[in-house]
């Protein structure tokens, strides 16, 4: 058997999932596809319009007519790929701390998932890929070729959200970014459908320990190893 083609990563929020998706897809040729900003350029066209985030029946609408687009990376200002909404280049925007308070709560939604299901599957079956998410390996694209989860602390993953705050030069609070990301990891592993969880098949690798070569490292012997 040859390389697995289809790789999913999934993992709670700011475990290190963009960052070993970006180094692996890479060091493949691979497409990297962060399904993340999906939901996220979604929670913003729904601040846009001033919207309410807990109108299940407008953000479900909202979803099934908003266009959003993610490619390879067109600008070098550090980004790990392009996300346009409605044309319009939300790729910065979509990182704020309004998002990042709003985006599990519109996540939940039937219509939501079903929307932007669809089109990830479309996405990862025409590509060689390295898919980033919480219901790659579970929901988007059960049959992949290898399925891993990265997970770490909640203590050690916000501390890293908080030192890219910083390296961004953004106003940073580790008590609120811990706060923030234990709530999100909450929303996300106890909603109804297709929520966070460690499927039979998965690889589970924890980085509380690891540096980002490590991991990149353990990923690298899995793929060779299928
Ligand atoms: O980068 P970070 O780990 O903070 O989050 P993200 O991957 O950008 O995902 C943001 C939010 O989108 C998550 O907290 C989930 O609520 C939702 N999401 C999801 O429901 N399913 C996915 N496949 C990816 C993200």
């Amino acid at each position: 058997m040859g390389l697995p083609t289809t790789i999913a990563i999934d993992g709670p929020a700011a475990s290190g999932k963009s960052t070993l998706g970006v180094l692996l897809a890479q060091a493949l040729g691979y497409l990297y596809f962060d399904t993340g900003v999906m939901y996220r350029a979604l929670t913003l066209a729904a601040l846009q319009r001033g919207l309410n985030v807990h109108d299940e029946a407008a953000i479900g609408a909202l979803a099934e007519t908003v266009h959003i687009d993610v490619g390879p990376p067109s600008v070098e200002d550090g980004r790990d790929c392009d996300v346009f909404l409605d044309g319009q280049d939300v790729t910065w925007e979509i990182r704020s701390d309004a998002v990042n308070s709003f985006v599990s709560d519109v996540s939940v939604y039937a219509a939501v998932r079903k929307a932007m299901t669809d089109q990830q599957r479309r996405i990862a079956y025409a590509n060689k890929v390295v898919v980033v998410g919480r219901d790659i390996g579970s929901v988007v694209i059960p049959d992949a070729d290898l399925k891993i989860y990265l997970d770490a602390s909640a203590e050690v993953r916000a501390q890293r959200r908080y030192q890219e705050m910083i390296n961004r030069g953004e106003a940073a609070d580790y008590e609120a970014v811990l706060r923030s990301l234990k709530n999100r990891d909450q929303i996300d592993s106890t909603r109804e459908i297709a929520p966070l969880k460690v499927v039979e098949d998965a690889v589970v690798i924890n980085s509380d320990d690891l540096g980002i070569e490590e991991v990149l490292e353990k990923a690298k012997e899995l793929v060779y190893r299928v």
